[in-house]
């Protein structure tokens, strides 16, 4: 049940360019895909920011987060000490019981959830990692998987491209991606084309994350569906690009 409950920053640094790693000690709970709502200000001028989960290990929480706008530039400034309000855990994760190999396929800083995943997964599993100019936290990814492959737009690390062209989901029972929006519909095309399942972590802007305002809602081949209640976490054919 999510619960509103106080973080206290242990640690905050930055791990490359607009990326940062977050460390608070608290009473936290969570499965892989889910999020937590946090602010580090009072009720106004922001609302809080949903951030998911990348690790939970005792009383520690992890979160790896870029900075985008107001509310993220905030977090970047916490030091040692700072305390955060969190709501949370919230929403529908991932699926733990699959059987099989799996195939996690992941860009940029859609690796966070990706993390705690693949952390949390009996099974044996490939992890496909995509970035932009240089790949971060492939260390962490690769103790808890069997094989790591990883692309760069830039062609300074691993495969010179998109994650997507190397990415082949036949041996796979179930595949899980998380990242930018035309990567995973790319993933989603792949994954059909070979009737391989897959869930997909949907991102979207936030204003209450608990199902209530309906601002995160997007039209699915099941209807509207709330993307901090209904997922973040949905099934590939439910799914719109
Ligand atoms: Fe309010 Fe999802 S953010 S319903």
């Amino acid at each position: 049940k999510p619960k509103q409950c106080n973080g206290k920053v242990v640690s905050n640094i930055k791990i490359l360019d607009n990326i940062y790693e977050m460390k608070l000690t608290g009473d936290f709970q969570g499965n892989p895909g889910q999020f937590y709502m946090l602010r580090s200000w009072g009720k106004e001028p922001f609302l809080s920011r949903p951030l998911s989960i990348c690790n939970i290990e005792g009383n520690l929480l992890t979160f790896l987060y870029e900075v985008k706008g107001k509310g993220t530039d905030i977090f970047s400034k916490l030091r040692e000490g700072d305390v955060l309000n969190l709501l949370g855990p919230l929403g529908t994760g991932f699926p733990l019981n699959n059987k099989g190999k799996i195939g996690v396929v992941a860009g940029g800083i859609g690796i966070a959830p990706m993390i705690y995943l693949c952390k949390s997964l009996k099974n044996d599993i490939d992890f496909y990692g995509g970035f932009r100019e240089k790949p971060f936290y492939m260390d962490t990814i690769g103790k808890n998987v069997n094989k790591l492959y990883i692309s760069t737009d830039s062609g300074k690390e691993g495969y010179n491209g998109f994650i997507t062209d190397i990415f082949n989901p036949e041996e796979y029972s179930v595949v899980y991606t998380c990242g930018p929006m035309p990567m995973m519909s790319k993933v989603k095309n792949i994954c059909e084309e070979k009737n391989v399942p897959l869930y997909i972590s949907m991102e979207k802007r936030m204003a209450c994350g608990v199902g209530a305002c309906l601002g995160c809602s997007i039209k699915t081949t099941s209807g509207i569906r709330r993307v901090c209640k209904d997922g973040p976490v949905f099934r590939g054919e439910e799914i719109v690009f």
